[in-house]
């Protein structure tokens, strides 16, 4: 799995399918999708459009999707799982991902609401129970991976020692403001590749991109405060999500190289902001918190 990962978060449409494409161009191999986005379609449209073209292949590129709440019950993942590989154009993933750990009530409705506007939860199903199902796509050969996805250490553990086939990867928020060292540890003791996904903070307040230490970093080294985050949480030992519909940032976002030591020292020790963008991991419900500070 490449570490250095370009995530599919963009609400436009044509933003989607041209991001995509210039992320392709720039270097990307590493990408990520997910049902709730509804626009695996764009995505895979950019992507077979370069395949088309014959330079990179499908092969050269490791692509995931995720599995959104509604479909948590077991019967409704193996359909969920086609549906996402018919929109994206793929015969397999390289990843699939539970989304979030919290099932919503089964359908086709993606945010089911009571007469109060409140979430409707699901509790006929676990989280085991659906990622047994996961299980089963590996064991069928349409999935070479199977991941948890905003889950906390605690949910991490309880699924890796049950499973059967272990989580490849646990995909969460991380960034200097919400390092998050404690689930790092055991993924690195287990073998399971941490994925940051924000890496630059979501562009939300208080804006990670204009901390103090990361841009006296970057002036002293000559890269911009996005390449000083990203080449960060490649250093410490993590994969990453990054996001741009701006050509310029996205050639900018894989142009990366090695810190100096006293670079992640200063980062690791000298950053004491803590700070959560998305509150997901909360409710299921997605989004990132607005802050007008
Ligand atoms: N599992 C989950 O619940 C979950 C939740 C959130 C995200 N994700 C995944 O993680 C991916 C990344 O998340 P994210 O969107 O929060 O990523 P991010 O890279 O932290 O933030 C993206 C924002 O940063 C800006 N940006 C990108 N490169 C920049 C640069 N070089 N300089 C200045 N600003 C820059 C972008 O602006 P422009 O686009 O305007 O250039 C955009 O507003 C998503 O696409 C998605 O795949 C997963």
């Amino acid at each position: 799995m490449p570490a250095l990962g370009f995530g599919t978060l963009i609400p436009d449409l044509i933003d989607t399918r041209n991001a995509t494409k210039a992320a392709l161009e720039a270097g990307f191999r590493q990408f990520d999708s997910s049902e709730r986005y509804r626009n695996e379609k764009e995505v895979g449209e950019a992507m077979q459009e370069i395949f088309k073209e014959g330079a990179i292949k499908r092969e050269d590129v490791f692509i995931a999707t995720k599995l959104w709440n509604n479909n948590h019950r077991p019967e409704r993942v193996k359909p969920a799982f086609e549906a996402s590989l018919k929109r994206l154009q793929l015969d397999y993933l390289d990843l699939y991902l539970i989304h979030t750990p919290f099932a919503f009530q089964p359908g086709d409705e993606q945010d089911p609401r009571d007469e109060n506007g409140k979430v409707i939860y699901d509790d006929g199903v676990t989280l085991l129970d659906t990622w047994r199902a996961l299980e089963s796509l590996v064991d069928e050969g349409r999935c070479k991976a199977i991941g948890l996805s905003d889950v906390s250490l605690e949910k991490a553990k309880e699924i890796f020692v049950s499973a059967r086939i272990k989580p490849a990867v646990v995909h969460v928020e991380s960034h200097p403001y919400l390092p998050e060292w404690e689930l790092l540890e055991f993924c690195n003791q287990n073998g399971v590749v941490f994925q940051a996904f924000a890496a630059l903070g979501h562009s939300s307040e208080p804006r990670l991109l204009d901390d103090p230490v990361i841009t006296s970093i970057a002036g002293k080294i000559n890269k911009t405060p996005a390449q000083v985050l990203l080449a960060w949480a490649v250093q410490r030992g993590t994969a990453l999500l990054t996001t741009s519909k701006t050509p310029s940032r996205i050639k900018e976002n894989f142009d990366i190289s090695t810190l100096p030591e006293d670079a992640m020292k200063e980062i690791n020790e000298g950053i004491e902001t803590r700070e959560r963008f998305n509150a997901v991991v909360e409710t299921g419900v997605p989004g990132f918190i607005p802050k007008g500070r």
